[in-house]
């Protein structure tokens, strides 16, 4: 298309242009319709890579003007403009010589007629295959340890692209290693280490692309050849005496290694034992292991050559033989009481002729084949023994003896004052001053063994209990010593029990006819003796009534019940486990009443008084009729025992108020009387009766 623009010449621009000036006049009379658009991809619309391929955009405009329309054509990839022409050809096309992955996606076009325009649906192109890459190695030859790097590219096609290049060895088709990378570049340059197994290797490089949402792959390409050489050779075992080693023989064990002269530095050699290393070398070709054969150097030696990165390894299993057994130590006993015997015998089985040591620790006890002593404290510890022929000296497996010092007698006590209370924990100690820890202590509680402690120091045990009632505490003490176990003296303690449910009750009814007895019972459901009782009658500060008994219960008595003796009650009760506070029992309401009889001679004693006063008054009357007959004057002289027996009627609500007091006692209907003339003195009599009941008894 662009070619076709150049080769018109200028002179025939002029008349084009003129020529586009009038088709566009005309074009505003004429009118242009857009039938139809699509696009073709000549051959298809998948073809491999590599090959040409034309992509074509086919309009179809039908018009009423005689010249052709002129139009707008607009080429997009993956919704990018791609190419934009002025066209007045109905097929317009783009021609791709060479198609690579980059030029996959979505096409399609647009014409555009005057304001009118179209655009074809979207068109897949897929371009197949990707090519083979080229794959080029910095060297062909190459020493353990160094490094070849290869560069693998794609000329042809776009990144980003994905490299996966494979370090074969040749022969075997053993893949050793795979690196791979998305390059940014349409090349990658990777480096590949040489490791001591590799002798001849190649290199495979695949590339891949995304097309679309899939991975296009091109076949594996292979570098040539490149040979390896060794550093040094595998490292050699030499083992001196050859054939059987007794021990006692001096052993040689010598790895030697082949250094080739492409090595800039000697690589170090290391001689092992399972982990332990026995020797090294570093500037040398070889190391060397020295020993005086034992059973202990019987095993599994490797010799490891390393230099950077490479690591060359042998092993060798190497076999000692055993000149005698080790020996046996043999005691009495791993527990010796102080002041036995402690024997000790070491020996080896079969062997007659043997040089012994019996050691304790580092110190050589003896040099014969046993040792005795008597067992004192400080003869506890580790023993050996050594038995040796010539230059071969074996030790026995350690022992541990311990020598037992007798426990002295225990000591027993606790941590509480004389009584505890019940439900309170009390602490009960055992101790042995002397004697050989550790020590097992028992505690005894009435005759069983209730606990047990082991205590590794001659510090005291201690045990804890909450005793309920008395009980009685003995220690049992055991340690290593040979000798029976030894018991404390007995500990007794006295347990208290707080007392439990304070209840008051009267021992008849709540209603108490005047005159009769009253007995109040204040008792505890539990608590230790001696416990201390007292009575209240409600709203008094102070007890009517104390008493202090070994008794779960306690009595109050009153002979006879008067309106005084009427309200409520209560009582507490403590003891020495009750510290501040005494538990309070339930109220008690008790009524008192006045017994049918008293109030029939309270009838009999008003109407005899009444009687007595009409008596009186008609004798009065009489006898101022016999006076006024005789002397009229004198009438008002007689006027005092009038007046006393005037004072006998008043008094009749005062002997009503005062029956609580006691009514049935003659006495007291006396002093009612004379209450009413000497209230002062009356007054402290009743107080003085009632003294023991309390001050408060008066006031109701
Ligand atoms: C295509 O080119 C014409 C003239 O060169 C221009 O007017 C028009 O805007 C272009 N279209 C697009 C989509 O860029
Ligand atoms: C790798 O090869 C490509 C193609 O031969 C070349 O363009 C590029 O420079 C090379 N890269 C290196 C680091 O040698
Ligand atoms: C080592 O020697 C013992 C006998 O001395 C033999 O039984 C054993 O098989 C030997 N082991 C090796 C690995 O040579
Ligand atoms: C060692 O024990 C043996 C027997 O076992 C005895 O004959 C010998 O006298 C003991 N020697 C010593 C030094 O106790
Ligand atoms: C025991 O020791 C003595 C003195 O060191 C030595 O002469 C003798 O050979 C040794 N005996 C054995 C069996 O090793
Ligand atoms: C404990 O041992 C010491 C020293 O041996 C002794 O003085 C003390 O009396 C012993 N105590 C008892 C309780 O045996
Ligand atoms: C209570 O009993 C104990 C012993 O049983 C006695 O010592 C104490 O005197 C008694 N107390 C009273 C108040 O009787």
């Amino acid at each position: 298309m662009q070619l076709r623009w150049a080769s018109v010449s200028k002179m025939h621009q002029a008349v084009l242009l003129t020529l586009l000036l009038y088709s566009s006049l005309q074009a505003q009379e004429n009118s242009f319709t857009i039938n139809s658009i699509h696009m073709k991809s000549l051959p298809s619309w998948e073809i491999p890579n590599g090959y040409s391929v034309t992509l074509e955009c086919l309009v179809d405009i039908s018009t009423t003007s005689k010249v052709r329309s002129h139009h707008q054509v607009l080429f997009y990839k993956d919704e990018m403009l791609l190419f934009n022409i002025s066209s007045t050809e109905y097929t317009e096309s783009i021609f791709i010589p060479q198609a690579r992955v980059f030029h996959s996606g979505r096409y399609k076009c647009t014409v555009v007629l005057n304001s009118k325009e179209k655009t074809t649906q979207e068109y897949q192109l897929l371009v197949k295959g990707v090519p083979s890459p080229t794959v080029t190695l910095d060297k062909k030859e190459v020493t353990e340890g160094g490094v070849v790097t290869v560069n693998c590219s794609v000329k042809e096609e776009l990144p980003p692209i994905y490299f996966k290049i494979e370090k074969v060895e040749l022969g075997t088709k053993l893949v050793k290693q795979i690196r791979d990378k998305t390059s940014n570049q349409n090349f990658v340059v990777m480096d590949f280490p040489i490791e001591e197994q590799d002798h001849v290797l190649v290199f495979r490089c695949q590339a891949g692309i995304m097309s679309g949402i899939q991975m296009q792959t091109s076949e594996s390409t292979r570098s040539e050849y490149v040979t390896v050489q060794e550093s040094f050779s595998t490292p050699k075992f030499l083992i001196h005496p050859s054939g059987v080693i007794i021990e006692g023989d001096q052993l040689y064990i010598k790895c030697t290694v082949q250094v080739t002269h492409l090595v800039r530095e000697f690589p170090e050699i290391i001689i092992q034992k399972d982990k332990t290393i026995v020797a090294t070398s570093k500037r040398n070709i070889e190391a060397l292991y020295s020993v005086m054969a034992t059973v202990e150097n019987s095993g599994h030696y490797t010799c490891k050559v390393e230099s950077n990165r490479i690591s060359k390894v042998s092993s060798i299993m190497v076999n000692i033989t055993e000149l005698f057994p080790k020996p046996k130590l043999q005691f009495s006993s791993k527990e010796v009481d102080q002041g036995k015997i402690l024997d000790l015998f070491c020996s080896v089985p079969g062997i007659p002729s043997v040089n012994f040591t019996i050691q304790k620790e580092t110190m050589i006890l003896s040099q014969d084949q046993n040792f005795s002593k008597i067992a004192e404290d400080r003869d506890s510890g580790m023993y050996s023994c050594t038995a040796g022929i010539g230059r071969v000296v074996k030790r026995s497996d350690p022992v541990h003896i311990k020598v037992c010092e007798m426990l002295s007698k225990p000591r027993i006590f606790h941590d509480a004052k004389a009584e505890i209370i019940k439900g309170h924990a009390i602490t009960i100690s055992c101790q042995s001053v002397n004697g050989t820890a550790p020590v097992t202590y028992h505690l005894i509680k009435d005759t069983n063994v209730f606990l047990d402690r082991m205590v590794t120091s001659n510090d005291p045990a201690a045990f804890t209990d909450e005793p309920i009632e008395d009980v009685e505490y003995q220690c049992m003490a055991n340690n290593c010593h040979s000798h029976p176990q030894l018991y404390s003296e007995t500990l007794r303690v006295k347990v208290i029990a707080p007392v439990d449910e304070v209840t008051i009750s009267i021992l008849s009814s709540n209603e108490v006819p005047s005159g009769n007895e009253i007995v109040l019972r204040c008792s505890v459901k539990e608590g230790t003796g001696p416990i201390t009782f007292k009575f209240y009658k409600e709203n008094d500060d102070r007890p009517f009534h104390e008493t202090t008994l070994n008794d779960t219960q306690a009595f109050w008595v009153e002979k006879q019940a008067s309106k005084k003796q009427e309200g409520q009650y209560y009582c507490t009760a403590s003891n020495r486990a009750s510290h501040s506070s005494s538990p309070r029992s339930n109220s008690l309401t008790v009524r008192v009443f006045l017994a049918p009889w008293v109030k029939g001679l309270i009838a009999v004693v008003v109407i005899g008084a009444v009687i007595a006063a009409l008596i009186v008054a008609a004798k009065c009357y009489f006898l101022r009729k016999a006076r006024a007959k005789q002397k009229p004057v004198e009438m008002s002289r007689p006027a005092a025992p009038l007046l006393n027996s005037n004072s006998e009627k008043v008094s009749e609500p005062n002997v009503e108020a005062n029956s609580h007091y006691d009514p049935q006692n003659k006495d007291d209907v006396e002093y009612t009387e004379v209450q009413v003339s000497l209230p002062a003195p009356h007054q402290d009599v009743v107080e003085n009766r009632y003294s023991r009941t309390g001050n408060s008894l008066d006031g109701t």
